[in-house]
């Protein structure tokens, strides 16, 4: 993204998010860095095929500029020019259709949810904002947007999970991430506070480079016991034979 891009990204973060970002977090996200300026940012924007310019930052290392055709033609079995295709190009060409935001986080964010074997993955992706503007939902922007920043995840061996906040009552984007294999691993009650109240929030997350979440103690103990009946099993009945019922000459 560049400078430029700030009026468009924070146009379909007011159209998609009750919460109000501030000026801070669009001067990063369009520079590549977080709010406080420590963290860098992956970032990935849909645009309108009718900005020109776009193109040139396709592919761009931390993310980038990619016509919102192009990731609609990639979308399975729904190319653009069919269907609802009519807002591609429609008035107001240029704006930014669809965006994810994500940064690398330390594993130990997270501690008190137990998600990640720390030692193994120090890193942890979370997703700042995912968003596609009304016009153009359903159509697979967000999954292709998604898809990008997964393909970030899997590239940093250090990152076990990717994660986010997602608003109780926001059905939409459970539906999308559940889709999607993310999890539902806690409720944050009151995490966000917007029009004159507090509202809870899940923790979604999911994993990354062959990472699961470890095993609490009760489910290590019922692993070890369902694996040590399985070889007394063996021994009475021999190798392989579980259920000697089915065992015929
Ligand atoms: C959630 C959101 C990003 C989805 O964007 P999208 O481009 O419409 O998503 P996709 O087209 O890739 O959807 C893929 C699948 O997700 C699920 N899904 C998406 N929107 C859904 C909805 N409103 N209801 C039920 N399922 C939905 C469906 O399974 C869908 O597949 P289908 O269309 O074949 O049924 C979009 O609705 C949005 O921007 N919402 C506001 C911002 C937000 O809540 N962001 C998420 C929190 S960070």
């Amino acid at each position: 993204m560049r400078p430029s891009d700030l009026p468009s990204l924070s146009a379909l973060h007011e159209e998609c998010f009750p919460v109000r970002y501030t000026g801070k977090f669009y001067a990063g996200a369009v520079r590549g860095t977080s709010a406080d300026g420590k963290g860098r940012l992956f970032s990935e924007v849909a645009v309108d095929e009718g900005r020109e310019e776009a193109a040139a930052d396709l592919g761009g290392g931390e993310g980038g500029l990619v016509p919102a055709r192009e990731l609609l033609a990639g979308a399975e079995g729904k190319a653009a020019g069919e269907g609802k295709a009519d807002g591609i190009g429609a008035p107001g060409s240029g704006y930014i259709a669809g965006g994810v935001i994500t940064q690398f986080n330390r594993t130990e964010t997270l501690k008190e949810f137990d998600v990640l074997d720390e030692a193994k993955y120090p890193l942890i992706m979370y997703i700042l904002t995912l968003a596609v503007t009304s016009s153009y939902r359903r159509r697979g922007l967000a999954s292709q947007l998604l898809a990008a920043a997964l393909a970030h995840a899997a590239s940093n061996p250090s990152c076990g999970a990717i994660y986010l906040h997602v608003i109780a009552h926001n059905e939409s984007a459970l539906r999308f991430y559940e889709r999607h294999g993310f999890g539902n691993v806690g409720v944050l009650p009151d995490y966000y506070l917007f029009g004159g109240r507090q509202h809870d929030a899940y923790l979604l997350v999911r994993y990354a480079n062959g990472a699961s979440r470890p095993l609490g103690l009760l489910e290590a103990i019922a692993g070890y016991l369902g694996r040590a009946a399985e070889s007394v099993r063996g021994w009475i009945w021999g190798e392989g034979a579980s259920n000697p019922s089915r065992v015929h000459a």
